[in-house]
């Protein structure tokens, strides 16, 4: 790794003449506040509590609870409303402020939302909610596209104390059901359609199938719908409910509810090696300052900025850095409807020249997509508004990250690749621009509050590093704000897969080295969750969607390695005794997966197999599939014991032919 470059600072970024002053100017003063953070937490965040967010009533205690007990609580007697920091603040000061760039899927349909008109309607849809009986500490689930009303919908349920859980809608209508179940769900908020790459979605036909499972239909109360596209859809009366009809009828002032800054912002579903999806739990006051905290230092955002992430609202990065974290700090925030290739794959670049876009915020895989078709597609774009250049989702290959910073950034940008999870609320580790020279593939240094260890997995003790390529398992030594508090309904679920495995540690689940100057370097998941396209996926829960299908006798699902996507899926299937391969039956369960999961959790292949390499007590060994798909068939080790040796053989010959 010694070989690799090392990038320093653009010096335009330091030009006042030029660019508007970092927060953080110099890796001192970032090494100065990031030792308070750890070294005094209260001050530290006590400080920020104050400066970033409006406290309806101040707190006393900054910080509460360890990971041995599992109590962690920040800010505890504290009083704050998430959505009144996200716009009332801002809309009392700066009516007339631009809050959303809506840009719709075709690139003509754009709408810009001010403070002022945000407020109105986040108040008028906090009274729809109230009318029909949401209260404090209801949940709510939103299936939506990327629309503004997305937005209003989790800033009103913010406003009256309710519990958001946002559902990405590329899930089926089966994990959608299962998400409405587990959260409790009284009151669905959805679409007609949505629209994307120009084409229509059936978003409200979903939610219909969705609910058509009686436990489901049990608990949800009402589904309001808005209208995207003007199709006409299935409409249950009494239960649905026009978004438009509901909010002519409601005022457009709504006092914000005072809430503790420990109680429940929103859940959000995510995978985990085992079982059904986990909701994640976060609270008011501690992830609002993480979201808030991270766009203003790792983002740079200053007052006049145009920020855009491209992520999903249904995924964490949205929660965090679309909504609550650029809107708490009064920022301009960009929500994107369509693909960066519709219509063309120049989108993403006339979208930075259109809107005059400061910080742009995307994944990996949409790089490496983008460079692959070609850099004509960004000659002639004017991308010199642009002064911070973010990734995310998983780790950044080092020809991804040369082309985004020279194509893109055209050198002159701060490349911030951002590690982080659903779990942390918000950014962990990551450069930050203006201070920390980078290096392509690495997250770099630790954000502020945040002090990560490597640990041996085999001891559990702090790894002794003697060269960069030393690789443990990444862990966190003490509490932050906007870490997950629980599992919805599961605390020792919680408890037994981040705060137990390493006792004192938040375990993080992923592979990690340290070089020399510091720098982390996330090598992947240690556990069975896969990562396609920055998106997270369970292998457990794609092979029980798998055995689900008639035919099939037993699955076990890993991850290869994929140029465009990161990683893909491999599944290796038996069928039961008598049932036939035929032709169509590996297309039939890809499609199993993507009815019950999602279409973005289809495996790439599907290899039908007779025998799974089992050992004698009949536990599949993956780790032989996972060096098969790989081309490591070579390095496959100690294979005498498995019960049936010669299944590795035929393994390879049904893979590599
Ligand atoms: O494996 C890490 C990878 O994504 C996982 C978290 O996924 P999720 O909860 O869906 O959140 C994604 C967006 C924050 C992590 O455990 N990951 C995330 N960011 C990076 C990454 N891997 C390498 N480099 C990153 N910058």
């Amino acid at each position: 790794m010694s070989s690799i470059k090392t990038h320093p600072v653009p010096a335009r970024l330091l030009d006042s003449a030029q660019c508007p002053t970092p927060f953080v100017n110099s890796l001192e003063q970032y090494k100065s506040m990031w030792t308070e953070s750890v070294e005094q937490p209260e001050k530290f965040f006590g400080n920020l509590a104050r400066e970033l967010l409006t406290w309806s009533k101040p707190f006393e205690t900054v910080k509460h609870g360890s990971f041995e007990t599992g109590d962690v609580a920040w800010f505890l007697e504290g009083e704050l409303n998430a959505s009144y920091n996200c716009v009332d603040r801002h809309a009392l000061k700066n009516p007339d402020k631009v809050a959303i760039i809506h840009e719709g899927d075709e690139p003509d349909q754009v709408r810009k939302i001010t403070y002022g008109e945000l407020l109105r309607q986040v108040s008028a849809m906090a009274n729809v909610l109230k009318n029909l009986g949401i209260r404090k500490g209801d949940n709510v689930a939103i299936y939506m596209p990327m629309i503004p009303e997305t937005l209003i919908a989790c800033l009103a349920c913010a406003r009256v104390g309710a519990v958001h859980s946002v559902v990405f809608a590329g899930f089926s209508a089966e994990s959608l059901r299962d998400r409405v179940v587990d959260c409790g769900a009284r009151l669905v908020l959805t679409s007609d359609e949505g629209r994307r790459g120009g084409k229509n979605i059936a978003t409200k036909r979903i939610v219909d199938d969705a609910l058509r499972d009686p436990n489901a239909a049990a608990l949800v109360e009402h589904v309001v719908v808005f209208r995207r596209t003007g199709s006409v859809v299935p409409w249950e009366q009494g239960r649905d409910l026009w978004w438009d009809e509901e909010m002519s009828k409601a005022r457009t002032v709504c006092a914000p509810e005072p809430m503790n800054a420990e109680d429940p912002l929103f859940l959000l579903y995510t995978s985990g090696s085992t079982g059904a999806p986990k909701g994640i739990l976060h609270t008011t006051g501690g992830y609002l300052l993480g979201a808030a905290s991270t766009v203003k230092y790792i983002f740079d955002v200053h007052p006049e900025d145009v920020y855009a992430c491209m992520a999903d609202i249904g995924w964490v990065t949205g929660h965090s850095y679309i909504l609550y974290g650029p809107l708490a700090l009064g920022a301009t925030t960009v929500l994107f409807e369509s693909t960066p290739t519709y219509p063309n794959p120049s989108r993403f670049w006339d979208l930075i020249q259109k809107h005059k876009i400061t910080q742009f915020y995307t994944a990996p895989t949409a790089i490496r997509a983008l460079r692959r078709l070609g850099d004509q597609w960004v000659e002639g774009y004017d991308l010199s508004s642009l002064r911070v250049l973010g990734s995310v989702g998983e780790p950044i290959n080092p020809e991804a990250w040369d082309w985004y910073n020279e194509k893109i950034g055209k050198d002159q940008c701060s490349i911030v690749d951002t590690y982080w999870q659903t779990e942390t609320g918000s950014i962990i580790i990551s450069p930050l621009p203006g201070v920390t020279p980078t290096k392509a593939g690495s997250a770099t240094l630790p954000f502020f509050g945040i002090k990560p260890v490597i640990l041996d997995p085999t001891t559990g003790q702090e790894m002794k590093i003697t060269s960069d390529e030393d690789t443990g398992v990444l862990a966190i030594t003490q509490p932050w704000p906007s870490m997950a508090r629980t599992i919805h309904n599961n605390h020792s679920r919680f408890l037994d897969t981040y705060l137990k495995p390493y006792p004192g540690h938040y375990f993080c689940g992923d592979g990690a080295s340290r070089d020399s100057d510091g720098y982390y370097w996330i090598r992947g998941r240690v556990d069975d969750v896969i990562n396609v396209s920055g998106h997270r996926l369970s292998t457990a829960e794609i092979e029980s969607a798998l055995v689900h299908h008639e035919t099939v006798a037993e699955a076990a699902v890993v991850g290869g390695n994929d140029d465009l996507t990161g990683q893909c899926i491999h599944a290796f299937v038996s069928l039961k005794p008598g049932v036939e391969q035929h032709d169509t039956l590996e297309k039939e369960l890809i499609l199993q997966v993507r009815k019950m999961i999602g279409p973005f959790a289809g495996p790439k292949r599907v290899h039908i197999i007779n025998d799974h390499p089992k050992t004698r007590s009949g536990k599949i060994m993956r780790r032989i599939l996972r060096k098969i798909v790989n081309g490591e068939q070579d390095q496959l080790g100690d294979i005498s014991t498995l019960a049936e040796p010669t299944v590795v053989e035929a393994l390879i010959l049904k893979v590599h032919n």
